[in-house]
């Protein structure tokens, strides 16, 4: 008995949450109205990203470093029905950037829903030998600028009960050879916002996590980066930003899309989310904001 309680009752209790907590069905109107932040938005999922939130009916801003990149997605946006469209340039090398950033993007808008983590800083696949210089900026830009964009940004998603949304790799969740500084970047993406998910629910902070693990996609970068590499076939970019919106809104904890069949059931860890599950009723805090 005293067994059922303490471990078969929570994993019922884990199981069903879980199950009901993606029953709900996805809506374009969910994010009308919205006021989204999406980076890295000049090409790529991104843009395919500023494009979906348009048609949805969603305030944007977009950044990346190419001016007239963002320039053009913004007139896109606009024709396909964006409530409104604008974009900031700049490099998230630089951490004042970011920061300042994150606060025009909510002057802009009067606001904040929805935060999208997405740039990267372009990483030839290789072999790692030496290069610490080129590992620190992709640690920088990969992953330092997210946290530093969140933080700016919590604030405004906490008025909002808003999300963070976080792009990631099936590189932030296995070894992928030849790419060992990206992998590295993605892999702490997870442990610091899923470290920080689990410290919302204990402060009751309703500013929701989704950290999508992307297989290869078929954006330009990647093809260029791949190309004679993998054998693989790559996922359409339009459809893989179609899901990260979808499960973004359905607020889910992750989101896996990919070419794959099982991939997405074996690296989603059942055995990580019980155990992270019980670690934290080892807590023993009463903790208020
Ligand atoms: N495509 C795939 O196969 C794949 C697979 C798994 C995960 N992902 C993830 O999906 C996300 C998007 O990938 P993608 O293939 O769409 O990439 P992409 O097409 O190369 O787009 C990258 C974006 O980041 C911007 N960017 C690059 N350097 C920057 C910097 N220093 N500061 C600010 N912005 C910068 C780029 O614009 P500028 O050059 O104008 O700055 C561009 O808008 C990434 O997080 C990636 O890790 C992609
Ligand atoms: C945020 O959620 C709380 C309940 O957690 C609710 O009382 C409040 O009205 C919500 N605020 C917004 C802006 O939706
Ligand atoms: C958190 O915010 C969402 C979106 O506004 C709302 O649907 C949900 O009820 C809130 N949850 C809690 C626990 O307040």
């Amino acid at each position: 008995m005293a067994f059922m309680k303490k471990y078969l009752l929570p994993i019922l209790v884990l199981f069903l949450g879980y199950y009901y907590s993606t029953k709900e069905e996805f809506r374009p109107e969910m994010l009308q109205g919205k006021k989204v932040i999406v980076t890295g938005a000049s090409k790529g999922i991104g843009r395919e990203m500023a494009y979906h939130l348009s048609t949805m009916g969603a305030h944007v801003v977009l950044t990346a470093r190419s001016e007239e990149g963002l320039q053009k997605v913004v007139s896109r946006c606009l024709e396909l029905g964006a409530a409104s469209a604008h974009y900031i340039a700049g490099t998230m090398e630089d951490m004042m950037f970011a920061e300042q950033f994150v606060l025009k993007a909510g002057k802009l808008m009067g606001g904040l829903d929805m935060l999208i983590l997405n740039h990267i800083t372009y990483t030839p696949m290789t072999f790692f030998h030496n290069d610490i210089h080129s590992l620190r900026k992709i640690m920088e830009v990969n992953f330092i600028s997210y946290v530093v964009l969140s933080v700016a940004a919590l604030p405004m998603l906490k008025q909002s009960n808003g999300s963070i949304v976080v792009i990631s790799s099936v590189a932030g969740k296995m070894a992928q050879p030849m790419l060992a500084p990206y992998s590295a970047s993605k892999f702490a993406l997870d442990g610091f916002f899923s470290t920080v998910r689990k410290e919302h629910i204990m402060t009751k902070v309703n500013v929701s996590i989704t950290l999508c693990v992307l297989g290869l996609i078929n954006t330009e970068t990647a093809m260029k980066a791949t190309s004679g590499i993998f054998t693989v076939q790559a996922a359409p970019k339009e459809e893989c930003a179609l899901e990260i919106i979808k499960g973004a809104a359905l607020r889910k904890d992750e989101v896996y899309y990919g070419n794959w069949r099982w991939s997405s059931v074996l690296l989603s860890n059942p055995g990580r989310k019980i155990l992270e599950f019980f670690s934290i009723k080892n807590y023993n805090l009463f903790v208020s904001n």
